[in-house]
């Protein structure tokens, strides 16, 4: 059924229930021209290489990071784009499949079948998850422990064929409910690469329904209580959980991203709160029916329910007894990932993309420092939040979001409503930010813009305009751009920076004589589009995912199925590593402690992605070098 909700993608659903407000006054018209002279400047400046391969911000890149300059640090031969139904690796590499959906995490959950019917109830919390996306790799007292998300379902696969995508009971929801959110989960080397240890101490499935403590500036607010929770400092389960992030003292953040689309309303009528709108949340919600099954997420009943979710999550994967907290001192928005850095002064930095057309990049800066082994508490709740303000000249600054700034009551509420907050204050409206990278070898920062097609056409779901600017230079863009920014004084939590465009894919061959054909370091070659996770190894290379369109025609011809790159942030270069079956996008990269085992994530694929038979499944595999060499 295509006219399904559950079809569209998360912010085509948005857009349907919310219409972007109609950009048709004058002054926005004029804007937007002068907003389009500024770009054909900057365009000669793009094209001839200089921001994106380095005659200008490399210049303060580190001796480390020069000393490899002009080297191909690639170690081996790029691959063509595929369009089959497998996955593709360069010569002397070899991939496999680690984990797929459903697969038991506890001998208990030994002969779960997702093909009969998407899976049954029982069990379905005690299996590898859905959709996996963003994990990283723990090592802990010589256990190797993967965290990792499962982000959403595929309703027409984990649902009985016959009932296309639409739960029909309580027992649909539950198990929906069940193959989201986290796993943790013990993997071992073996003589045939990395597996699951099923019944490890360590394994654990956290849901929709697991306990959480609220913690933070927001905790126990007026809007974050209910009446399951009169105190406002505990809910239930973590959702639409898209990238990850580690903080220094070796604990695993999951980011809550689309969760609007979980809430709707037995009563069509009933009142919306103020940042309903903003957020998304409408009666009908995304196609999980939670709400008809489930008082929770039924907002005539529990108007702020959806205030305790679309927030960061740290779980401690080294104990499978803890209680994960949500930090609403991060903000609540449709979080992407969270990419940690330490300041020069132990205060820890954590940055953050909220992943909408038009919304905004964040970073939230601790007051309190860390060392090495020191206590961590309430290090992510007592801060504070900023979001990014880009100007055209490659500076830009940090505007932080507090009472006085915004206008806002409280602080609480400019963390509940942090979009409004950044709004309020004038950031810059982004290309829909996804994966932020933080370089291990140079203090800069790297952030996906993964695409944008309401650029310069339409308003942001808050109604700030999108005029084409410095870092979101292409209206209509389709191919997205990766931008990076160099703090102050080498200092992650400076309230200034300067930025460049590392990459602004695109299509050279379709559009050889415009910006759509992409920066220097973008060719027929290595050519992509949709620029989404993304994660720096230890020697300082920039491994690229892709979410984009795979349809190999028009102006994506050339550019196959999704796929994973890997970049030299020194010399601008850029090649293909890997690319996914048909109708997967690649999300989520760590690696083993021995560096010699890459594990990538495969989300939604297609056919029947892996095995060959009955559903595909979204799964995580394990890639290495054929020589047993590291592999980053
Ligand atoms: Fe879950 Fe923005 O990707
Ligand atoms: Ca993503
Ligand atoms: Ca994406």
């Amino acid at each position: 059924m295509t006219d399904q909700k559950h079809n569209l993608s998360f912010d085509d659903w948005d857009e349907v229930n919310f219409p972007r407000p109609e950009e048709n006054d004058f002054d926005r018209v004029v804007e937007r021209a002068v907003s389009r002279r500024g770009f054909l400047g900057s365009v000669l400046a793009f094209g001839s290489g200089a921001a994106v391969m380095g005659t200008g911000l490399l210049k303060g890149t580190t001796a480390l990071a020069e000393t490899h300059a002009m080297k191909n640090r690639f170690p081996f031969t790029p691959i063509d784009i595929a369009t089959d139904h497998e996955v593709h690796v360069p010569e002397g590499y070899t991939s496999k499949v680690l984990v797929s959906w459903g697969d038991p995490l506890f001998s208990d959950a030994e002969g779960y079948d997702v093909n009969a019917g998407g899976g049954a109830v029982a069990g379905s919390d005690r299996v590898f998850g859905e959709n996996t996306d963003g994990m990283e790799l723990f090592s802990f007292e010589g256990h190797e422990i993967i965290a990792v998300n499962s982000e959403y379902t595929n309703n027409d696969e984990n649902l009985p064929a016959d009932q296309e995508g639409v739960p029909a009971n309580a027992d649909d929801v539950l198990k929906l409910q069940n193959l989201q959110g986290v796993t943790v989960m013990e993997v071992a080397p073996g003589d045939d690469g990395y597996s699951v240890v099923v019944d490890s101490p360590f394994n654990r499935r956290i849901t929709h329904n697991t306990p959480m403590t609220i913690a933070g500036p927001a905790a126990g607010h007026d809007l974050m209580k209910t009446e399951a929770d009169p105190t406002g400092t505990t809910s239930l389960g973590t959702m639409n959980n898209c990238g990850s992030g580690r903080t220094p003292w070796g604990t695993y953040l999951t980011c809550e991203e689309n969760f609007n689309g979980y809430f709707g309303s037995t009563d069509a009528d009933a009142a919306r709160p103020d940042g309903y709108d903003r957020y998304g949340i409408g009666a009908d919600g995304w196609g999980y029916d939670y709400h008809k099954y489930d008082a929770r997420f039924d907002y005539s009943k529990n108007p702020n329910e959806p205030h305790r979710v679309g927030w960061i999550v740290e779980i401690d994967p080294t104990d499978p007894e803890s209680t994960p907290i949500k930090h609403t001192g991060l903000g609540r928005i449709k979080h992407e990932n969270a990419a940690c850095a330490v300041a020069p002064d132990g205060r820890i930095v954590v940055y953050m993309g909220d992943d909408e057309r038009g919304e905004y990049m964040y970073k939230f800066v601790s007051n309190g420092t860390w060392a090495p082994g020191a206590s961590t508490e309430g290090l992510l709740d007592d801060g504070t939040l900023y979001a990014a303000k880009f100007n055209d000249d490659g500076t830009g600054e940090w505007l932080a979001l507090t009472p006085e700034s915004t206008g806002m009551a409280s602080l609480a509420e400019v963390l509940i409503f942090a979009r409004m907050g950044a709004s309020a204050v004038g950031a810059t409206t982004m290309d829909r930010p996804e994966w932020i990278a933080v370089n291990p070898h140079a203090v800069e920062a790297y952030c996906c813009l993964t695409n944008n097609k309401n650029r310069g056409v339409k308003a942001n779901a808050g109604g700030d305009e999108t005029p084409v600017n410095g870092p979101n230079p292409r209206e209509t863009n389709n191919f997205g751009q990766i931008v990076r920014w160099r703090p102050s004084e080498d200092d992650h939590a400076a309230g200034t920076f300067e930025w460049d465009l590392y990459v602004m894919a695109g299509n050279p061959e379709v559009y050889p004589n415009n910006e759509y054909g992409g920066s220097d370091n973008v060719t027929p070659g290595n050519m992509f589009n949709s620029p989404d996770g993304m994660a720096f190894d230890s020697n300082g290379l920039l491994w690229i995912q892709t979410d984009g369109d795979y349809s190999n025609e028009g102006e994506f011809e050339g550019h196959g199925n999704n796929q994973m790159l890997v970049g030299d942030p020194v010399t601008g270069e850029i090649a293909r590593f890997l690319t996914g079956p048909n109708g997967s996008e690649v999300t989520g990269v760590c690696w083993s402690a021995d560096r010699r085992t890459m594990f990538v994530g495969i989300q939604h694929p297609g056919g029947s992605w892996p095995t060959g038979e009955g559903l595909p499944r979204s799964s995580v595999i394990q890639v290495t070098r054929d020589d047993g060499a590291l592999i980053g």
